[in-house]
């Protein structure tokens, strides 16, 4: 794949859009099928070119084959070449098998001009918790050998670092010692670029940049002891990776108060 744009490559990341089979699904009160419409509508509206997209996991919140189909026909609407990772809300066998014939690509290693993506799979069957099996770093120590200089984002959908948020640390990729210290060995890997975390997070540890992007659903109150919800807007996230290595990123978001999630309940 070439970037339309030259040199750098820009790429749109959707996360955690927690789609129901039925279009008025909530999830806490809140129409997730409405908020991702939202969204889409609001990144069609913006204009800004991207190559292609990535979708961090949670695209379904009932596993349902109807969600993956509704999943796929609003990102359609974006008319861009998608790519994506399970999370812990997915059926990820199911949505390898859908998504083929629904037009989103399943393939988990995407070359586009000096910048290769490897889309890891985290989630632990019924679990909400993550890990990276050996198959999967097996998967990306062979792209990063057979192309070592190719900058490299992994995609996956556990952030492999504590939030500093109680409730939600107990349930990050549980092997994040493991997959840290592998990826520390490959000087290639530029950026780790995840959501289940539903609000943003932009950290450099060790040269690698950590990434988490809001949903397009509800948000997590960072930071928080306890279960709790940030008053804040759906959001997406534009990723700008130059032919020199460096990543330049922005998060929008849909203005506070269009999609109030309810505040009322102790999880999730
Ligand atoms: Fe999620």
């Amino acid at each position: 794949m070439k970037s339309r744009q030259g040199d750098a490559i820009s790429v749109l990341q959707l996360t955690d859009t927690h789609l129901f089979a039925d279009e008025h699904g909530t999830l806490l009160g809140i129409k997730t099928s409405e908020s991702f419409k939202a969204v889409i509508e609001s990144v069609v509206n913006q204009g800004m070119h991207f190559d292609f997209i990535m979708v961090s996991g949670d695209v379904s919140q009932d596993y349902s084959p109807e969600s993956y189909q509704r999943f796929a026909h609003m990102v359609a609407l974006l008319k861009s070449h998608v790519f994506f990772c399970p999370g812990n809300h997915d059926d990820g066998p199911l949505m390898y098998r859908m998504f083929d014939r629904l037009g989103v690509d399943t393939n988990k290693h995407v070359i586009c001009n000096n910048w290769q993506f490897v889309f890891l799979n985290s989630e632990v069957y019924a679990m909400a918790h993550g890990w990276v099996q050996k198959e999967e770093l097996q998967f990306l120590r062979k792209c990063l050998e057979r192309y070592p200089d190719l900058n490299t984002v992994v995609v996956v959908h556990h952030l492999p670092l504590l939030v500093k948020s109680r409730w939600l640390d107990t349930q990050t990729m549980h092997n994040q010692d493991e997959f840290n210290s592998f990826i520390s060995k490959f000087p290639q890997i530029k950026a780790v670029v995840c959501g289940h975390v539903h609000q943003e997070f932009d950290s450099v540890i060790n040269n690698i940049r950590y990434i988490a992007t809001p949903s397009t659903s509800i948000q997590f109150e960072p930071l928080s002891h306890d279960f709790a919800l940030d008053q804040k807007g759906p959001g997406w996230r534009y990723l700008t990776l130059t032919s020199q290595g460096e990543i330049r990123t922005e998060v929008f978001r849909l203005p506070p108060g269009r999609f109030i999630a309810d505040h009322g309940v102790s999880g999730y």
